[in-house]
C-alpha cells in the first residue's frame, strides 16, 4: 500500500532523526548537526552525520544517506511498510484504514495466496507419496533429499492432466482463479484447461515473506523441453522483481553483510548446503535493475556468480551493464566466475564447500570486470586502438548516474589508461625509474618503491605545499625545474598534465617541455640561454620570487636530489588534488544553488570534507614530526 506523503512528513516531523538514530548510534552535537561513528562501517573517527532540520542522516564512510524510515530498513532489515508502521505508532500518527477497494483486492490477494499454498502442499504430498518415487530418486541422485526437500518445499507434479485441477476444485477453488494463477494451461483451442505442471519436480518460488507465489518445474529426463517450466506472470508473480530464496536469504545476508546471487534454483540450494544461506537466484532471466535494487538492500556488494563459460561471461557483462548506471557510493557488485563449464551445484559436488569458498573469495570488483571486458575485446597495441578504448570507456562511465561515483570512476579509468601508454608500461617495468609522481590510488596494482610513497617531511609540511595558495605552489614546481632541469627527464609527462593558473607558469612550462623534448634536459646553461633568447628570463625571475621562504632551498643548485624529488612530487600531487577539488567544489555549489536536494547538499559536504583532508595533511605531518624527529 502507498502512504500519502503528508503522513510520512508528519511522522518525520514528530520523530527527530537524531532520536531514532540515537538508539543505535552514540551521537554528539556538532554545530547544527549530530555526529557519530558510522553504523554501517567500522571506523575510528566519526564520519556519520544526522541533521534534524533536514530530517536525514549522511554517512561519509559508506555513502549511505536517508531518513528515519530508511535508517530502520538499513539497520534492522525491515521493509518500508514495516518501518512506516513502527514509526507511525511510535509517533502517534494514525495510518489510514485500507479503503473498500483496497480491502477487496487484499481479500482477493489473500485468496490467491491460499490457493498457491494449497497447490504447493499438494505437490509436496505427491513427492512424498507413491506417485513421487521416481522424483524422489531423481532428487536423491542430485543430493537433494531429506531436510533440504522440506526446507525448500520441493514437490512433484504427477503426469495426469487434471490432478491438481481436481484437487483444488474439490476445495472450492474456482477454475478462473486457477487459470489466473497460471496453474492451468488454457488457450483458444483448448476446450478444458489442464494442469500446467505435469511430471515435473517442483521448486516453489516464494515472495519476500516466504509465501508461495509461483512454481518452477524441472523435467527429469535429459531431453525434457523446456528443461524448466515456470509460472508466467500472474497478479502474484513478477519475475523481474523477485528473487528465488529471497525470504530465507534476508536474515543471513543481514547478519553476514553479504549476499550471493546465482543463476539456478538448484545452485541456490547447493550454496545453502555449502554453508551460504545468504544466497538468491535470479529467475531464469538476465538480472534486472529491480532485482539489483533488492540485492543492494541486502548488502552493499552483492557477489554475482556466473558459469565460467562464454555464456556465463556474457551474462556477467549484461549484469554489469544493468548495474553500472545505478551504482552509488558504497554500492557495487563483485563477480565470481565458476570454473569452465561448472555451475555452483556442479562445483559443490566435485570440489566440496572449499571449492565454492575459493571461487567466492576470488570475486572481482566491477571495475576490474569492466576493464577486462573492454581491453580483451581487441588489442590495444596502437595509439588508435588505445584511443578507441578510451572513448568507449569514457562513454560507459558517463552512464553512471551518481555524480560523485562517476568522478571516481573517471579517475580510476584514466589512471588505468595512462598505465597502457608506452610511458606507463615502462613505469611498470622499471621499479627504480618510476615517474616522480606516483599514479593516483586505485591504479592497476604495480610496485611503487617505498621511497616514492614516503610521507611528507616535516619541513615540507610547513611549506607552501600544504598551506600556501596555488600560485606559490605553481611557482615552486616551475622554479625548481628551472634550476634542476635534469628532473625533466623523468617528469616531463607529469609536468605537461599539471594545470597552472598563472600565465608565467604556463609559458615557462611550455619552454621547459620543448627543452626536454629536444633532449637538453640536464644542461642548465643551455636552458638559461634558451630562456634568455625567448625573452623569458624576467618571467623566470618573477616565478622564483613567488617561491615562499620555507621552500627556497629548492632553488639551491646543490639541493639534495632525493629531497628535491620528494618536494616536487608532493607539490604536484597536492596541486592536482586541490585543483580538481576546487572545480568540484564550484560544481557542487552550483548544483546546490540550482536545486536544494539532499543529494546536492551531501555532495557539497563531501567535497568540503575531502578538501579539508588535503589541508589537514599539514596538521598530520606536524604531528608526525613531534613523534619522530628526523
Ligand atoms: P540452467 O540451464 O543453468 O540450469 O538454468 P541449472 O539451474 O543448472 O539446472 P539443473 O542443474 O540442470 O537442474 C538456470 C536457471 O534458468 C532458468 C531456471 O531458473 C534455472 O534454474 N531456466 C533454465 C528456465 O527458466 N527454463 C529453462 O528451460 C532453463
Ligand atoms: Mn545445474
Amino acid at each position: 500500500m502507498r502512504y500519502p506523503p503528508h503522513l510520512l512528513e508528519e511522522i518525520r516531523s514528530r520523530l527527530p532523526a537524531s532520536e531514532v538514530v540515537g538508539r543505535r548510534v552514540r551521537l554528539k552535537k556538532a554545530g547544527r548537526e549530530w555526529r557519530g561513528l558510522s553504523p554501517f562501517n567500522a571506523e575510528k573517527s566519526p564520519s556519520f552525520y544526522v541533521n534534524d532540520q533536514k530530517q536525514f542522516y549522511h554517512c561519509f564512510s559508506s555513502g549511505k544517506h536517508g531518513d528515519i524510515f530508511t535508517f530502520l530498513m538499513e539497520t534492522e532489515g525491515v521493509s518500508f511498510p514495516e518501518a512506516v508502521e513502527r514509526l507511525a505508532s511510535e509517533a502517534g500518527v494514525a495510518l489510514p484504514a485500507p479503503s473498500e477497494a483496497s480491502r477487496e483486492s487484499e481479500t482477493r490477494r489473500r485468496g490467491a495466496l491460499e490457493v498457491m499454498e494449497l497447490a504447493c502442499a499438494f505437490f509436496e504430498e505427491q513427492l512424498a507419496g507413491r506417485a513421487g518415487a521416481r522424483a524422489r530418486d531423481y532428487l536423491a541422485g542430485r543430493g537433494l533429499d531429506g531436510e533440504v526437500r522440506r526446507t525448500f518445499r520441493l514437490g512433484y507434479a504427477p503426469p495426469e492432466r487434471y490432478a491438481l485441477r481436481d484437487h483444488l476444485a474439490a476445495r472450492d477453488v474456482p477454475a478462473e482463479l486457477m487459470v489466473e494463477l497460471n496453474l492451468l494451461t488454457t488457450g483458444d483451442d483448448i476446450k478444458v484447461p489442464f494442469d500446467r505442471f505435469r511430471d515435473r519436480v517442483i521448486f516453489p518460488i516464494r515472495d519476500v515473506r516466504g509465501r508461495v507465489v509461483a512454481f518452477g518445474g524441472r523435467g527429469m529426463s535429459p531431453d525434457a523441453k523446456p528443461k524448466y517450466l515456470n509460472s508466467s506472470e500472474t497478479p502474484l508473480f513478477h519475475k523481474g522483481r523477485m528473487l528465488y530464496n529471497h525470504h530465507a536469504a534476508r536474515k543471513p545476508a543481514h547478519d553476514t553483510g553479504r549476499v550471493i546471487a546465482v543463476e539456478g534454483y538448484v545452485d541456490a540450494i547447493a550454496m545453502t548446503l555449502a554453508g551460504h544461506p545468504e544466497v538468491v537466484a535470479s529467475l531464469g532471466t538476465a538480472l534486472t535493475e529491480d532485482q539489483l535494487a533488492l540485492l543492494w538492500r541486502m548488502a552493499d556488494e552483492p557477489i554475482l556468480c556466473f558459469d565460467g563459460d562464454g555464456a556465463g561471461r556474457r551474462a556477467a557483462y549484461r549484469a554489469l551493464d544493468v548495474a553500472l548506471p545505478a551504482l552509488q557510493p558504497g554500492k557495487s557488485l563483485r563477480f565470481a566466475l565458476m570454473p569452465e563449464g561448472q555451475d555452483p551445484d556442479d562445483l559443490l559436488r566435485t570440489g566440496g564447500p572449499g571449492a565454492i569458498d575459493r571461487v567466492l573469495d576470488g570475486a572481482r570488483p566491477l571495475v576490474d570486470v569492466l576493464w577486462s571486458r573492454e581491453t580483451e575485446l581487441s588489442p590495444v597495441d596502437t595509439p588508435e586502438r588505445r584511443a578507441g578504448l578510451a572513448q568507449r570507456l569514457r562513454e560507459i562511465v558517463g552512464g553512471i548516474r551518481d555524480e560523485t561515483l562517476k568522478r571516481y570512476y573517471r579517475d580510476e579509468i584514466e589512471a588505468r589508461l595512462r598505465g597502457l601508454s608506452p610511458n606507463g608500461a615502462r613505469a611498470q617495468q622499471g621499479r627504480e625509474r618510476a615517474p616522480f609522481v606516483p599514479r593516483p590510488r586505485g591504479a592497476p596494482a604495480q610496485p611503487v618503491s617505498p621511497r616514492l610513497t614516503a610521507r611528507a617531511s616535516p619541513l615540507l609540511a610547513r611549506s607552501s605545499l600544504f598551506s600556501g595558495g596555488s600560485s606559490s605552489r605553481e611557482a615552486l614546481i616551475v622554479a625548481a625545474l628551472l634550476v634542476h632541469p635534469e628532473l625533466l627527464a623523468r617528469g616531463a609527462e607529469e609536468l605537461a598534465e599539471v594545470e597552472f593558473e598563472g600565465a608565467d607558469a604556463r609559458t615557462l612550462r611550455g619552454a621547459l617541455l620543448d627543452f626536454a623534448a629536444e633532449g637538453g634536459a640536464g644542461d642548465t646553461t643551455l636552458l638559461d640561454a634558451r630562456l634568455e633568447r625567448a625573452g623569458l628570463a624576467a618571467a623566470a625571475g618573477r616565478i622564483a620570487g613567488l617561491v615562499r621562504p620555507g621552500d627556497r632551498w629548492v632553488l639551491d643548485p646543490h639541493a639534495d636530489p632525493v629531497r628535491l624529488e620528494d618536494a616536487l612530487r608532493q607539490a604536484v600531487i597536492l596541486h592536482r588534488k586541490a585543483g580538481t577539488l576546487h572545480s568540484e567544489l564550484r560544481a557542487a555549489e552550483r548544483a546546490l544553488a540550482e536545486e536544494e536536494t539532499e543529494a546536492n547538499f551531501a555532495w557539497l559536504r563531501d567535497v568540503k570534507t575531502r578538501l579539508s583532508v588535503v589541508a589537514g595533511a599539514e596538521v598530520e605531518a606536524e604531528t608526525a614530526e613531534e613523534t619522530e624527529p628526523s
